[in-house]
């Protein structure tokens, strides 16, 4: 596939190759917001690490002939055990912004995630997918002080046919990623928070001063939301609750009670609470307290198939990525992100037959080794 245009001496090959392009194509400033963890970004280290840590104990002499990577989230099919993670701002990579990358998604049969920081339109996103109708297409939800703002984003994704509601759970303020402190980061002045622009009028500064993200999430987002609000949640839209950003069995057991139908193991890409475990490290604990009562998924750290394999040894039933999507996009817009979906597609494929593995249900804890402490 080529990717790059006007240029045959390099495609990438890989996400990493992918991360270094991206570079040519990207603001120091949006690179800097997109890459970013907070603080000394240990976390942000520590989600690869957890990953290049564990080794795989491949099975031999199994028919890996026929070869089956599909799988369902709450009932809905995917072709891969894959979702684009919910990522603010994507047309500061690419001007078809979230469009480009919610159509890659659906024609990949894979989920997409879109955030309430999108740079386009809940409507103009779910009609991008509408030629697919099994696209699986969920809203991000931030919580905002503005009650009526908060109901009024629910309802428009719900009339727009997403099909669950994905509550960030790990940003009751936001981390301090200090790129975007010191860039003082603000939106171009063309570009705008597309729908609470919309509803309310509501924007991130388009003005250097403290990272404008950072002070909108003071100034907007409500950050005494506990699990009572789960409720209230629930009651204005039949949308299934997913709920994204927990990283202990005790917070994976509440979502069960208040009644989410999936959690997302994750800790924001490093980007919230440095310090805190790595995504993967925290999956064992919660697979084991939920007991099959929800859906696990996880993201972080997630650049290779044999990743990818290895959340689903551990019990997930299915991964998020993000970063590599931006840099798909900012390279080459749909065409780059349904590459890099196509790169970890044939990596994971690749893994499962190196592992004994003709579908997901085969991948199992016995194909890992962990480190002797
Ligand atoms: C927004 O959620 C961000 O992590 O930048």
């Amino acid at each position: 596939m080529t990717v790059v245009p006007n240029d045959d001496r390099f495609q990438p090959i890989n996400l990493f190759e992918y991360e270094k392009l991206a570079k040519q194509y990207l603001s120091q400033m949006t690179l800097d917001y997109y890459s970013s963890g907070a603080w000394d970004e240990i976390t942000l280290r520590d989600n690869r690490i957890a990953f290049e840590r564990i080794k795989l104990r491949p099975r031999i002499l199994v028919d890996v002939s026929d070869r089956h990577l599909n799988t369902s989230i709450l009932g809905q099919p995917l072709q891969l055990p894959l979702l684009i993670a919910p990522m603010a701002f994507q047309c500061l990579a690419h001007p078809d912004g979230e469009i480009a990358t919610a159509s890659a998604a659906a024609s990949a049969g894979v989920g997409m995630v879109l955030s309430t920081m999108a740079t386009k339109n809940i409507e103009e996103v779910a009609s991008a997918c509408e030629q697919f109708p099994d696209s699986l297409c969920w809203f991000q939800l931030y919580i905002h002080k503005d009650r009526g703002l908060t109901r009024a984003l629910v309802e428009k994704a719900y009339k727009a046919g997403y099909k669950a509601l994905c509550l960030t759970v790990d940003a009751p303020v936001l981390g301090q990623r200090e790129k975007d402190r010191r860039n003082e980061f603000a939106l171009p002045q063309d570009l705008h928070l597309a729908n609470l622009a919309t509803i309310s009028g509501l924007d991130i500064s388009h003005e250097k001063g403290e990272s404008g993200l950072f002070t909108y999430f003071a100034q907007q987002l409500n950050s005494a939301v506990t699990w009572r609000d789960l409720e209230w949640l629930q009651s204005i839209s039949p949308l299934p609750l997913v709920l994204k950003g927990i990283l202990r069995s005790d917070d994976a057991l509440q979502a069960v009670e208040y009644g989410a139908k999936a959690i997302i193991v994750s800790n924001h890409g490093g980007r919230q609470l440095d310090g805190a475990i790595a995504s993967l490290d925290a999956l064992d604990e919660i697979v084991l307290a939920v007991n099959g009562r929800v859906e696990v998924l996880l993201d972080g750290g997630i650049r290779r198939g044999t990743d990818i394999l290895k959340a689903l040894a551990l019990g997930a039933k299915a991964v998020l990525i993000g970063r590599p999507i931006l840099w798909g996009l900012a390279v080459a817009g749909q065409v780059g992100v349904s590459h890099v979906i196509s790169l970890l597609q044939d990596e994971l494929n690749l893994a499962m037959a190196l592992t004994g593995c003709a579908k997901l249900e085969d991948i199992d804890p016995s194909l890992l080794m962990f480190p002797r402490l």
